[in-house]
């Protein structure tokens, strides 16, 4: 084989980006793999035939961001609907607005509070367990924002998350709780927020749009038997950006770093409109799953070409993720910050290959970080790579 300029693998947001800025700023040669059979990494969405929903298929991905670099950036790829996230929990047979909120607190205490009442209120419930150093996520959530709201709101979907009942849990998980004394809901507090206007894939196409850039899905790095494989490419010092899970690239040689995962339920209902939202938390025990998306919701823009008489939903069941699961939150405990800091060590045995993206630098990234340390990954150490 001849190899190109530089090999990617993963077409996630993270391999995406770099491929691009490696053809725009270097004039290089490309070619991705990506072991999935689709690009866009967990980012990846599809049209579903029978409702017209355009589905998430690794849970429900919203755009936001205040980095301007990074919406300007995109903004090059797709343009973006008016689409502003706001999310609601059923609770107690109710409905609440997130997230909590001064509609939320009036609601749940059946009063009129203003702004400084309801302060006022919540910090006395906080004071519960003053003076006390929270042992457990349950006291810290006391702690701050007091037992009812707690309860109500944080502790057994806390529980369905993790799987672990919450006074089995470090207070570390949870640094603060927001409460908003005032009306707003809107989820996200970034400068610009929205969805691609034709959908997340059309966007990552029209990124690597170039014939200098090539892909190859349904390939595995780690299979010897294809030309691109880590061996080969190592072998031949060919420039390699990896954003696999960085445990996986060495063969797990000094233990597994510990991640969460989401398990997904479709269910579909003979009607418009289930939820009226696309995003419903479920606060209590008795419902399995942490919450339910339905995707039409997300696009009322589309509304002519929805089915308007059925609607698909999913509901989410989250668990600690084992070898072979889909990786999605990093756990990140004291011994998965120092195993990562290890493997960060070995990392420097392959000079030729960059790890990046959120599986290859165990980090929780939202899109906006992702493509943002892609630009700058590019910048200080992929075109060095490429210019030598
Ligand atoms: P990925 O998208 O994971 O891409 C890595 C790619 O590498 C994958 O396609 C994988 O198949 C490939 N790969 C791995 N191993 C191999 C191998 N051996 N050979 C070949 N290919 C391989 N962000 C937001 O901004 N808003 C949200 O609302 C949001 N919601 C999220 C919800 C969930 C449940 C999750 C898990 C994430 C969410 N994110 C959200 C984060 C977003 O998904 C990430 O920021 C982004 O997808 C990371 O891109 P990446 O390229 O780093 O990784
Ligand atoms: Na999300």
């Amino acid at each position: 084989v001849t190899y190109p300029d530089l090999v990617v693998v993963g077409a996630g947001l993270f391999g995406l980006t770099v491929a691009q800025q490696a053809v725009e700023k270097a004039g290089a040669r490309v070619h991705i793999i990506d072991v999935r059979d689709h690009i866009g990494g967990n980012a990846y969405s599809y049209f579903d035939e029978e409702t017209g929903a355009e589905i998430h298929k690794y849970g429900a991905h919203l755009f936001h961001t205040s980095n301007q670099r990074v919406w300007e950036y995109v903004n090059r790829f797709t343009e973006f609907t008016d689409y502003v996230h706001r999310v609601y929990a059923t609770h107690d047979g109710e409905v609440y607005p997130l997230p909590t909120n001064l509609g939320t607190i009036n609601q749940f205490f059946r009063a009129h509070y203003t702004p400084a009442e309801a302060k006022a209120l919540i910090e006395e419930q906080a004071g519960e367990l003053a003076g006390k150093d929270p042992q457990n996520l349950n006291d810290k959530g006391i702690s701050l924002i007091g037992r009812p709201l707690y309860e109500a709101f944080i502790k057994n979907y806390t529980a369905k998350q993790w799987q672990t009942d919450p006074s089995e849990l470090p207070a570390s998980i949870i640094n603060r709780l927001p409460v908003r004394f005032n009306y707003d809901n809107r989820y996200f507090k970034d400068t610009w927020e929205g969805l691609p206007k034709d959908g997340y894939t059309a966007w990552f196409e029209r990124m690597i749009d170039d014939p200098r850039i090539t892909m190859e899905l349904g390939v595995d790095f780690f299979d010897a038997s294809q030309p691109y494989n880590k061996a080969a490419l190592n072998a031949a010092g060919v420039p390699v950006v990896y954003t696999g899970p960085v445990d996986r690239y060495f063969d797990y040689e000094l233990g597994d770093l510990k991640w969460r995962t989401v398990d997904f339920k479709e269910v579909r209902y003979d009607e418009d409109d289930h939820f009226g939202c696309p995003v419903m938390n479920f606060s209590d025990a008795d419902v399995p799953y942490t919450r339910a998306i339905e995707f039409k919701n997300f696009n009322p823009e589309r509304h002519d070409s929805q089915n308007h008489e059925r609607t698909v939903v999913w509901e989410e069941y989250s668990r600690f993720a084992e070898r072979g699961d889909e990786p999605y939150y990093p756990i990140n405990t004291e011994a998965d910050k120092d195993l990562y800091a290890k493997y960060v060590e070995l990392e420097r045995t392959v000079p030729n290959t960059v790890f990046g993206g959120r599986l290859g630098t165990y980090k929780y990234y939202d899109m906006h970080q992702v493509i943002d340390t892609a630009l700058t990954a590019y910048e200080e150490q992929i075109h060095p790579m490429l210019a030598k």
